[in-house]
């Protein structure tokens, strides 16, 4: 049987885990799962704990579901390791959507200063996990869907040992989803060619039925089809620009191509509602008060309130073909190994891949069109600073990766931003 062992198990996306698990036990049959998280989230690991159990009870299955705040004894023989870490829990990510603010900077958890933020806190405390996994169980595989994904595999490419490791995020899938939806067919009957970075992907090509069909997805997308997740708003796009890039982006690229927008769409959900985190900070409490119910025996519909919509197929999907070698495509996170031309070989990128018991092999795009080539090498840039200052703890590697993010406007901001999270965040920045 299969161990797999869920760091930052308390989390409120562990339902979607479960219910993935439990879909695919006769293919993929995990005989324990460990809830892996630290004493201060004993209360929710409980919690969670209680409802995992009680979802593979009622599914009739032979999951032991253990809860462990002992790390290193529960990576004892694990098969997998999933990383789903939040440093700081929820109140850090309101800092790190408020703070950027007041300077006129988008306050997002994953890009901009808000990535920069959140990989400097996480960063270390996966290499932490990383370090314990070569001693402990060095033939597993790190499974990280902590945020920010992109810069975190990167990190663990270049500063870890670990070279079993896939990075996940569910936009791909959601953009699937997405074009399902907006042609009203089965997401199975779509295919999309991706490629690019973690909240920097691209559909180069869309299929139905094998067929391309960029172009009428594209049209669609820009005459009110739409397509976005839960945590980002959707604002329309320029039709002829859409036009013109001649690629589907993906909901983060909002951010890039429409940063005054958004901006100001930021600014003004903050006067109305709070940040992100503040709202899910209110649904994280219904959906804890939700799971503490001894009649629950199932993942609530309440949970799709989340960005993370579609989150444990992708996860789930991934480690059933690595288990099975099934070799089938998925998009993931991992060393681009030429890949994409214009990135160097041995940094993380997000691509369609061939997922083999050896891991995922990423299909050659050759290169990104010229139009989005630029911005993907300035986010890689920008993912490797950052990187390196959260493993070295060096301001100027801070100061330089936050000043060439494209949201921020200037170096002055940079600087003042920079020092203001530094201070915010100290409790969970013991490198700097
Ligand atoms: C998307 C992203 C995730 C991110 C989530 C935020 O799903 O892919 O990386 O964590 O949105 O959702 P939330 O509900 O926490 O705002
Ligand atoms: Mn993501
Ligand atoms: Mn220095």
């Amino acid at each position: 049987g299969i161990k797999v062992v869920t760091i930052g198990g308390g989390s409120s996306y562990t339902p979607e885990l479960i219910e993935g698990f439990i879909k695919r036990y006769d293919e993929l049959p995990i005989r324990e799962l460990w809830l892996v998280d630290i004493p201060e989230g004993k209360e929710k690991l409980e919690i969670i704990g209680g409802l995992a159990k009680r979802m593979v009870e009622k599914a009739n299955i032979p999951m032991d579901i253990c809860l462990s705040m002992d790390r290193r004894q529960a990576l004892k023989g694990a098969d997998f390791v999933t990383t789903q870490i939040r440093v700081g829990h929820l109140d850090a990510r309101a800092k790190d959507e408020t703070i950027p603010l007041k300077h006129g900077v988008i306050g997002q958890e994953t890009n901009g200063p808000g990535g920069l933020f959140k990989g400097l806190r996480t960063i270390p405390v996966i290499l932490g996990i990383c370090k314990d996994m070569e001693e402990i169980c060095p033939d597993a595989w790190l499974i990280n869907f902590s945020n920010p994904a992109g810069m975190v595999t990167e990190a663990v490419l270049r500063y870890s040992n670990i070279t079993k490791t896939v990075g996940l995020c569910n936009v791909p899938i959601g953009m699937r989803m997405g074009v399902a939806d907006m042609l009203k067919v089965d997401p199975s009957r779509i295919h999309i060619d991706f490629a690019g970075l973690n909240h920097m992907v691209f559909g180069l090509e869309v299929y139905l039925d094998g067929a391309a069909i960029t172009g009428e997805v594209l049209d669609k997308l820009t005459n009110g089809a739409g397509m976005t997740m839960k945590n980002i708003v959707d604002l329309g796009w320029e039709k002829d620009f859409i036009k013109a890039l001649n690629i589907l982006p993906c909901p983060y690229h909002r951010y890039y191509y429409q940063t005054s927008k958004m901006l100001e769409e930021e600014k003004q959900e903050f006067v109305e509602k709070g940040t992100r985190a503040q709202v899910v900070q209110q649904l994280e409490k219904e959906l804890f008060a939700l799971y503490s119910d001894p009649e629950l025996a199932k993942k609530p519909p309440q949970l799709e309130e989340r960005g993370g919509a579609y989150y444990s197929d992708a996860a789930c999907s991934l480690i059933n073909s690595i288990y099975n070698d099934k070799r089938d495509i998925q998009p993931v996170n991992t060393r681009n190994n030429g890949a994409i031309a214009s990135i160097p070989n041995d940094s993380a990128v997000e691509i369609n891949c061939v997922i083999t018991k050896d891991g995922p092999k990423p299909i050659s795009v050759g290169d990104l069109p010229v139009a989005v080539r630029g911005l993907v090498q300035q986010i890689k840039s920008f993912e490797r600073v950052s990187a390196e200052a959260a493993v070295t703890g060096d301001y100027h590697q801070a100061l330089l990766a936050l000043t060439i993010n494209p949201l921020v406007p200037s170096d002055t901001i940079a600087k003042e931003i920079l020092d203001e999270m530094l201070e915010a965040h100290k409790d969970h920045l013991p490198q700097f």
